[in-house]
């Protein structure tokens, strides 16, 4: 026999409330599904450019994620350019996927930088200090440097951004066994109650 269906399956606002949960929880759980999204932005040729990163912060008050990155990267140039960006999230778990559309600010050197890079762990700081700058051709796979030993090193913190995405659009789609469940939240008109409605899967 299946599972009865959950309360959220047709009510939109316990759809939404349940992917907000979600979504925070992932933040704090590296080992949740939703922890390591796809992000996605626009090329400097204009071309679609999506990559893997780790989930920081989720904010359901202020509808924002944080991730973190390297100002020398591809991406920080694209978002410099073109502060749009989507989101991607599969947990296979909760027959669940989540796509947020919103607009990024970039934080190297101001309060919200600080505090995402004091809140950094020393493996992930490591990383910002690589030498050459990421995406350089080298000869060998290992032609690149990283700081030695495993203690806290701010080497890299010129390197850091903290990117802020503030996301106006959510969309939904749940893949039940007895019917799949798709929807659509829009905040665009509204800081407020989104604009909300189901969609054909
Ligand atoms: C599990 C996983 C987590 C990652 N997390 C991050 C991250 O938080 N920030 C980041 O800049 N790159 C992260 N990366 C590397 C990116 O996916 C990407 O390869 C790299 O940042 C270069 O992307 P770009 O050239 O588009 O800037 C992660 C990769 C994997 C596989």
């Amino acid at each position: 026999m299946n599972d009865p269906s959950p309360v959220f399956s047709d009510h939109l606002e316990a759809s939404l409330a349940r992917a907000f949960d979600i979504l925070a929880s992932a933040a704090s759980d590296r080992r949740a599904a939703m922890h390591t999204p796809s992000v996605a932005t626009i090329g400097l040729d204009g071309s679609p450019r999506s990559r893997t990163v780790v989930l920081r912060h989720f904010d359901r008050i202020g509808r924002s994620l944080r991730f973190h990155t390297d100002i020398r990267s591809e991406k920080h140039k694209e978002l410099q350019r073109d502060p749009r960006l989507s989101a991607l999230f599969y947990d296979v778990g909760e027959k669940l996927q989540i796509r947020l559309n919103g607009h990024a600010t970039l934080h190297v050197s101001d309060p919200i930088a600080d505090e995402a890079w004091s809140s950094s762990q020393a493996m992930s700081r490591h990383c910002y200090a690589t030498e050459p700058a990421p995406g350089s051709s080298i000869v060998a796979g290992g032609d690149f440097t990283l700081p030695k030993g495993r203690e806290l090193t701010d080497a890299g913190r010129p390197h850091f951004c903290a990117v802020q995405m503030h996301f106006s659009r959510l969309e939904w789609l749940w893949l039940g066994s007895d019917g799949h469940r798709r929807a659509l939240f829009d905040w665009r008109d509204s800081t407020s109650a989104p604009e909300m409605r189901w969609l054909v899967p």
